[in-house]
């Protein structure tokens, strides 16, 4: 703008520019570094909200039960993360697993169930409180319990010789011989003794099978799952209750009160004492036509004379027969349709032990008040129905012929009572 410009020396210029070897390598390495980082810190992220969803919460309610509560990285460590290779077994609630706990190395079943409902687990952990109170030579000890959302875990003593449903049904391996026997349906019946009038408050065991009976190295027999049932049977909606039990143990009443007694523990107890002397289910769909139901089969042999025929073949009549008549006797009267006419475990216990003799006469399962009950299995539920009621003494014998399920036929022989003249004393029931 004011005169002439300078021209321009090339040589003095700075080198264009080009693109350098180290930048490239710089970019790079801060690239790579930038997206490691960022991976790790998702990758940490992830773990830290999965560490905190399954940390071990303990909710304020946990700690009103006591001191057995276990946490859950103990049981995972005891059990090995509950690997398959630890399972004892599986039933109706859950799997089973066999365990070591880290720190005395006792030897556990842990039992894990499963639960939708927390509002269920929590009500029911409630009652471990108690339950884990409970102590007796023929219970499965309770000694611990850990919930950790919705999963609920029960810490049980490890019996080493398993359930006793593995030496009766499905070809065992081991069968017991009578005396074992014998003593397990003793040991079994003082330990639900104990639940019923040992403790200060009644406990209804609810699920007595053969399954639910554990036996330990000197083959004892112990009660396990006792109060279990209860958390199935719970519902959101009290209203939608349901009967909780093992179909061939279930009282009659119980379809239609719900209502878990003493009597039903009874019935299912007399159901079991049958299955250990005979070495089959109390309902075996495998079997003849007319040994389907054992109740109905021991009590068809009872009447006719030859109850022993009952008896287990694999025994090989190697068996005292004054006790194995005493058992089955037991279990009869125990089966019995109407609650009032089991005896009381109290009573029972007094029976196997020898302490009293039993009755002379039997009543039927069907019978009520000792008279005979004639018709067959199949008008059953009609037959509890009129069993139920205190009926006229002229009322001697009902036949029932069912056809198909619905009662279309009923061919009442004697007695001038009417059966349906009673229904309208059904909801008094
Ligand atoms: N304390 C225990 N010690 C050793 N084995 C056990 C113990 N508890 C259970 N088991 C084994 O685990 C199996 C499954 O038990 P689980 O109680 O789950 O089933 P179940 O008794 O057949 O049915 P339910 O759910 O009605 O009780 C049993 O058959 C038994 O062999
Ligand atoms: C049965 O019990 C009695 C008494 O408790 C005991 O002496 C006997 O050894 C037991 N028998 C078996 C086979 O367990
Ligand atoms: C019961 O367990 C003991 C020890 O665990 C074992 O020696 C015994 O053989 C078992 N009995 C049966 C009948 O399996
Ligand atoms: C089995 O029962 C007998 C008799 O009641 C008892 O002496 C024994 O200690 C029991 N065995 C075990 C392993 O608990
Ligand atoms: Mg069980």
């Amino acid at each position: 703008m004011n005169g002439m410009a300078q021209s321009l020396a090339l040589s003095s210029l700075p080198s264009i520019p080009g693109p350098k070897k180290s930048h490239t390598i710089l970019i790079a390495t801060v690239t790579v570094s930038a997206v490691v980082f960022i991976i790790l810190v998702i990758a940490m992220s992830f773990y830290l909200i999965r560490k905190i969803k399954n940390a071990d919460v303990i909710e304020e309610w946990e700690f009103d039960v006591g001191p057995h509560r276990f946490s859950y990285q103990e049981l995972k460590k005891a059990t090995r993360g509950f690997r398959d290779k630890e399972l004892l077994g599986f039933g109706g609630s859950g799997k089973v697993y066999k365990g070591t706990l880290p720190n005395s190395d006792t030897q556990v079943a842990v039992k894990r169930i499963s639960h939708e409902s927390k509002q269920g687990v929590r009500e029911f952990v409630s009652e471990i409180a108690s339950i884990g109170r409970l102590r007796h030579r023929n219970l499965v000890q309770l000694l611990g319990w850990c919930s950790r959302q919705g999963d609920l875990l029960l810490v049980y003593d490890f019996m080493s010789n398993g359930s006793l449903d593995k030496y009766l049904f499905d070809e065992p391996k081991t069968i017991l011989n009578w005396e074992q026997r014998f003593n397990i349906s003793k040991g079994v019946a003082s330990g639900l003794l104990y639940l019923h009038e040992g403790w200060e408050q009644t406990v209804i065991h609810r699920d007595i099978k053969a399954g639910n009976v554990l036996l330990d190295s000197e083959l004892n027999g112990s009660l396990g799952d006792f109060g279990l049932a209860k958390l199935y049977e719970r519902g959101t909606n009290p209203s939608t209750t349901r009967v909780v039990g093992t179909l061939g143990y279930l009282a009659p009443e119980l379809t239609r009160t719900g209502k878990p007694t003493t009597s039903s523990d009874v019935f299912a107890f007399g159901a079991l004492l049958l299955e250990v002397v005979c070495g089959r289910r109390p309902i075996e769909p495998k079997a003849l036509p007319e040994e389907l139901i054992l109740v109905d089969w021991v009590w068809e042999k009872w009447r006719s004379g030859a109850v022993l025929d009952v008896v287990d073949p694999r025994l090989n009549g190697e068996f005292n027969q004054l006790e194995a008549v005493v058992v089955l006797k037991l279990g009869l009267m125990c089966s019995n349709n109407v609650p009032d006419m089991r005896p009381a475990m109290r009573q029972v216990v007094r029976y196997m032990e020898g302490e009293v003799s039993l009755p002379e006469v039997v009543a039927g399962p069907d019978a009520y008040d000792g008279k005979k009950g004639d018709g067959g299995s199949s008008g059953r539920e009609f037959e509890d129905f009129v069993h139920s009621y205190p009926l006229s003494s002229n009322f001697e014998k009902v036949s029932i012929c069912s056809s198909g399920g619905d009662y279309g036929d009923i061919d009442i022989e004697a007695g001038s009572t009417s059966p349906l003249s009673h229904s309208g004393r059904n909801e008094g029931r």
